[in-house]
């Protein structure tokens, strides 16, 4: 059995919960929703079981009962790498440690410091640290439009397109480009997405950035940079919205195929 915490942004015309819990029953598995605003993380009774986070609310209350039923159960992904992709300042860290191409970014408290960076880059993308969707995230190239510290300040990357790439368990099984005329192509900030083919680079940076930040699928945005690709994030409850490649039925293979392996 596995126990699914559904999306809170689901709505009846693009519900990514339940493709997915389709593609787990056609395949013979058995699954139940799990509704973390009702459950007691002290008397669950749930133990050694699989749990699946399609999604959570970013509030603190439903971080903190998954977190605590990880304690006893296997959670997917792990509370920990979905708090640290929700941390730009975690995946960033993480990024640079392992190696892996990134923007070169600051983040600091330190107005001179960052007026110091913004001098030196000419211009900067800042970024809120917990931000998603595009929302919050400018181009700037003046100290008056820093705002309040802390800032999380990087490079501005030229380009005309994002990439997001789905990776599960380390092998990215699906690409869209994302095109807008604003800074951030996110498809909630009305960018327009395509499949694209996986190039071997794609592949190579997309699976290292989700192995930096420990997380069994997610979703890896990437910008051209020179000849190659730069990693700008991870997203621990990814969408797939565009993908042509039949992501519902591989999460649920995943999940299934985790489900085997514990019960083993
Ligand atoms: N350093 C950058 N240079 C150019 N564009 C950027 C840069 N950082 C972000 N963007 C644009 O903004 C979008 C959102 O940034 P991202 O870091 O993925 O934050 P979010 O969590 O809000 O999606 C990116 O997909 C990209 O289109
Ligand atoms: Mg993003």
């Amino acid at each position: 059995m596995i126990h699914i915490v559904p999306k809170p942004t689901d709505t009846p015309d693009d519900n990514s919960t339940a493709m997915v819990v389709r593609e787990i029953r056609n395949l013979g598995g058995s699954c139940r929703y799990l509704d973390l605003d009702a459950t007691d993380p002290f008397a669950t009774g749930l133990s050694g079981e699989i749990i699946w986070a399609c999604g959570l609310k970013q509030d603190e209350h439903q971080f903190e009962v998954l977190n605590a039923l990880s304690i006893s159960n296997t959670v997917v992904n792990s509370p920990l790498s979905i708090f640290t992709c929700a941390s730009k300042v975690m995946t960033s860290a993480l990024l640079v440690r392992h190696g892996i191409a990134t923007p070169r970014t600051l983040f600091t408290a330190s107005r001179d410091v960052a007026v110091r960076f913004l001098e030196e880059q000419g211009r900067v993308v800042i970024k809120p640290v917990y931000g998603f969707d595009g929302n919050d995230i400018f181009l700037i190239d003046s100290a008056d439009q820093l705002g309040r510290p802390p800032y999380y300040l990087q490079e501005y990357v030229p380009n005309d397109r994002d990439f997001r790439v789905f990776v599960i368990d380390g092998k990215a099984v699906g690409a869209i480009a994302r095109v807008s005329d604003t800074l951030a192509h996110n498809i909630h900030q009305g960018g327009t997405g395509m499949p694209v083919e996986i190039s071997p680079e794609m592949q190579e940076i997309a699976g290292a950035a989700a192995r930096a930040v420990g997380v069994d699928y997610g979703g890896v945005d990437l910008l051209r940079y020179g000849r190659d690709f730069c990693v700008l994030e991870v997203n621990g409850t990814p969408n797939w919205h565009c993908m042509a490649a039949p992501i519902p039925r591989q999460l649920a293979e995943y999940l299934l195929e985790k489900e085997r392996f514990l019960r083993k």
